[in-house]
């Protein structure tokens, strides 16, 4: 069984991930890595998938350990390693485990997980597992910032169940793939949160053959005062709510992102 929302089972989503242009062009980054330079490291990344957060980390002079459960997401991050300086692959250390349940056996200051690993987890067990996992692996103090989005009432609610939407811009792979991505809605579990999303990429080779390949995945929406409660409980002191990577408040744009920042509480 994928215990990863499919990037465990299929390669290919490895190996068109950092072209996909949303996902080249995602405005986080910097955020991201202003986060690690501020707590001196070190920091964990949950979900670090191809490095498009760690490997700027790295570079910025953090120490920072990435983890995923996809052998191809960490495969294509190594790939990328070996193209940085020494110094920069010395500040990354890789781990493949489910982030539900880990012990690294070392303690960061910040704990992150950009563009939404989190919501892969469908249940709140699984939340709960993972989020005692992230405190546990925390230092006195330490951060967690979590990334998820929040959830548009009219997206929830939409008629478009089982069509093909989006118009996101073709990209070509560095071996000459053409490629166009779009978006489904498959189900809609409203009862437990949960949509079941397809991703669609339309790829035409260089040979002119073409591809339909299809990413399936079921994805956890959070609520704001949900998602406090979650980390209350499982003993974080949130900080701050912000709707963006600028760190706008929470409610100046809607829909919007849903990024806490969130201290461990006690000791
Ligand atoms: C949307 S990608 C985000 C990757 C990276 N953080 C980024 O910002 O580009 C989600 C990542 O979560 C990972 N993932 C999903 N479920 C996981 C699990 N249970 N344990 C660890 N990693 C998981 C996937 O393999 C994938 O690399």
């Amino acid at each position: 069984m994928d215990f990863s929302a499919g990037y465990e089972e299929y390669a290919f989503i490895a190996d068109l991930y950092d072209h996909v242009v949303p996902y080249r062009d995602r405005p986080d980054v910097a955020f991201f890595v202003e986060a690690a330079k501020e707590s001196g490291g070190p920091v964990l990344e949950v979900g670090c998938g191809t490095g498009r957060v760690l490997i700027p980390t790295a570079r910025a002079g953090i120490d920072i350990v990435g983890l995923d459960l996809s052998p191809h997401m960490l495969d294509v991050c190594r790939e990328r390693l070996r193209r940085e300086p020494e110094d920069v692959r010395s500040r990354v250390q890789l781990v493949q485990v489910n982030m539900r349940d880990f012990e690294l056996g070392q303690a960061f200051r910040l704990v992150t997980t950009p563009f939404r690993p989190f919501q892969h987890l469908t249940t709140v067990d699984d939340q709960l597992s993972c989020l005692a996992c992230i405190r546990r692996h925390l230092v006195k103090g330490g951060k967690l910032i979590l990334d998820i989005f929040n959830p548009s009432l009219e997206g929830l609610v939409r008629d478009n169940l089982g069509e093909e939407f989006g118009d996101e811009p073709e990209f070509t792979t560095p071996d000459g793939r053409r490629v166009v991505r779009r978006h489904k809605i498959v189900s809609r579990d409203r009862f437990n949160q949960i949509n079941d999303v397809a991703l669609i990429y339309y790829v035409t080779h260089p040979d002119g053959r073409e591809e339909r390949l299809v990413h399936s995945f079921p994805m956890r929406y959070l609520f704001r005062f949900e998602a406090e409660h979650l980390l209350v409980r499982s003993g974080f002191e949130i900080e701050q709510v912000y709707a963006d990577y600028n760190k706008s408040p929470y409610s100046s744009k809607y829909p919007g992102e849903l990024i806490f920042v969130a201290k461990k509480a006690g000791g």
